[in-house]
């Protein structure tokens, strides 16, 4: 399959930043995340073997699943209210590949990075940074 990555503008995610929650050691696994997600970039950029891509992305899941853990841990521990829809958006990210293929209007088949980046820019406002708030109000 050609690689053709679907992203915005900018070709390089390395400066971005995901919104800060206010948790040091959280806020640095998504930053770790987001440097593994340009790594990314830059393999399918380069034309990566197949295998490495495969070995990065399950790198990558790994990396999720521990983060997702830690924040699990956080949520239970402070009686967090909103675990179970938390929880449950962490469950159905990982129940899906984390890179999607898509076409472009050639036809020609990709990878839709993109649509990752933003999940998880996403998840963080939309999850990750109520949780904190509760998180810090409650220790
Ligand atoms: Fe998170
Ligand atoms: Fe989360």
């Amino acid at each position: 399959m050609s690689v053709i990555i679907l992203s915005n503008k900018k070709l390089s995610y390395k400066w971005l930043r995901f919104a800060v929650t206010g948790i040091e050691a959280l806020d640095q696994q998504h930053q770790d995340l987001l440097d593994q997600m340009n790594r990314l970039k830059e393999m399918l950029s380069a034309g990566a073997e197949h295998d490495d891509v495969g070995n990065k992305l399950q790198e990558l899941r790994e990396m999720f699943m521990r983060h997702f853990d830690d924040e699990a841990r956080r949520m239970t521990a402070c009686g967090y209210p909103d675990f179970t829809a938390h929880h449950e958006a962490h469950q159905i990210f990982l129940e899906g590949s984390l890179l999607k293929t898509i076409t472009d209007i050639q036809g020609q088949e990709g990878y839709d990075l993109a649509a990752l980046i933003d999940w998880e820019a996403n998840h963080i406002s939309r999850f990750d940074r109520p949780m904190v708030e509760f998180l810090l109000a409650h220790s």
